[in-house]
């Protein structure tokens, strides 16, 4: 297995950084729920997370930071076949 790496340069990952681990608050969605809807659910695309979650649907600011997750566990998969 390929070991997590950080791009200090990369924004969406510096974003993610800055956000409290309750990516959403206004849904109370945590990281590791998104994270295993796509490892584990097949939650492929942002709106199959917002579906099953309920996140980004109420000010919407988590967006970036959802979709920042999304990228970082599509390239985990894409790397792992
Ligand atoms: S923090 Fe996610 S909708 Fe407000």
């Amino acid at each position: 297995m390929e070991e997590e790496s950080f791009d200090p340069f990369d924004p969406f990952e510096l974003y993610s950084l800055l956000r409290p681990r309750n990516v959403c608050i206004c849904k109370a969605v945590s990281e590791e729920v998104i994270v295993k809807l796509i490892q584990e659910e097949g939650c492929r695309t942002f709106h199959d997370i917002v579906l099953r979650t309920g996140a980004a649907t109420g000010c919407g600011s988590c967006s970036m930071a959802i979709k920042s997750i999304l990228v970082r566990e599509l390239r985990k998969i894409q790397n792992e076949v």
